[in-house]
């Protein structure tokens, strides 16, 4: 049972809470799917000044913990993506297989890293509400933002109401998160790789050649959808996660 039926571990990406997986909550239901918020963005612990992929990793193996779960299959995206990329590399006995959608394994570039330390000024200075409009238009695909006025209106009610010690946290986290090329030949579980082939964040192109350094790897290009598939297009992200879920052999 515990085989065909693995828990799965939702890491939300930035500026998002769990809220972003909801379709697949809501489709997946005969898998036990744990979504957690990470530390800062909608209440609890803040994170301090040295917060890192590190201790988002501890923080959501201390959720596996609590919830007496082993190993799950671990789905992040985008930032969710660098904080597996973490627990491949503290805690990889708690890892049944992974899922990355609309991520990267490089690090940030030096343009990169400025470019974050604008976004805690905006987000120190306006507020969440600011950081949501910033980023509106990179988030989501030109398709969606054309015809889907409603996954719009969620994204950008669901950024808006993040609090800005959470936000602040978590662009000092992925600014400086290391390099986590090296982990992709590590991996040994089960592995799909999905991206919106409008994604301008993380490009279709550098996913498919991310999928191709995992052995054994399933790639997934998602047709018009930008970095947030899972919420853009969730019914072929459901199809493909179901599908891997059934499939892969876990062990
Ligand atoms: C995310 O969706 O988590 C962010 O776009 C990641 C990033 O800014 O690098």
């Amino acid at each position: 049972m515990a085989e065909t039926y693995p828990a799965i571990l939702f890491v939300h990406g930035f500026p998002l809470d769990h809220e972003q997986w909801r379709p697949q909550l809501t489709r997946l239901s005969r898998w036990r799917c744990i979504a957690p918020d990470l530390r800062g963005i909608t209440g609890g612990a803040a994170p301090d000044g040295a917060c890192s992929m590190g201790v988002y990793a501890d923080d959501l193996v201390g959720v596996l913990d609590a919830a007496r779960i082993d190993r799950a299959v671990w789905c992040g995206l985008s930032m969710g993506g660098y904080i597996l990329f973490e627990v491949l590399r503290r805690h990889p006995e708690r890892v049944l297989g992974v899922v990355l959608c609309d991520t990267k394994a490089e690090p940030d570039s030096a343009e990169g890293k400025a470019g974050r330390d604008e976004l805690v000024r905006v987000a120190e200075r306006d507020g969440a509400a600011a950081i949501a409009e910033r980023l509106l238009p990179k988030l989501l695909g030109t398709t969606t933002r054309a015809e889907r006025p409603e996954v719009v209106a969620t994204v950008r009610a669901m950024a808006s109401r993040l609090l800005v010690p959470g936000l602040v946290g978590a662009l000092r986290a992925m600014r400086d998160r290391p390099d986590s090329a090296p982990v992709l030949e590590q991996i040994s579980v089960p592995a799909l790789v999905l991206g919106g082939s409008e994604d301008e964040i993380s490009p279709a192109a550098g996913m498919r050649a991310m999928a191709q350094r995992i052995r054994g790897a399933t790639y997934v290009e998602v047709p018009e959808a930008g970095h947030l598939a899972p919420l853009e297009r969730p019914e072929l992200v459901n199809e493909a996660l179901e599908d891997f879920l059934l499939h892969a052999s876990f062990r």
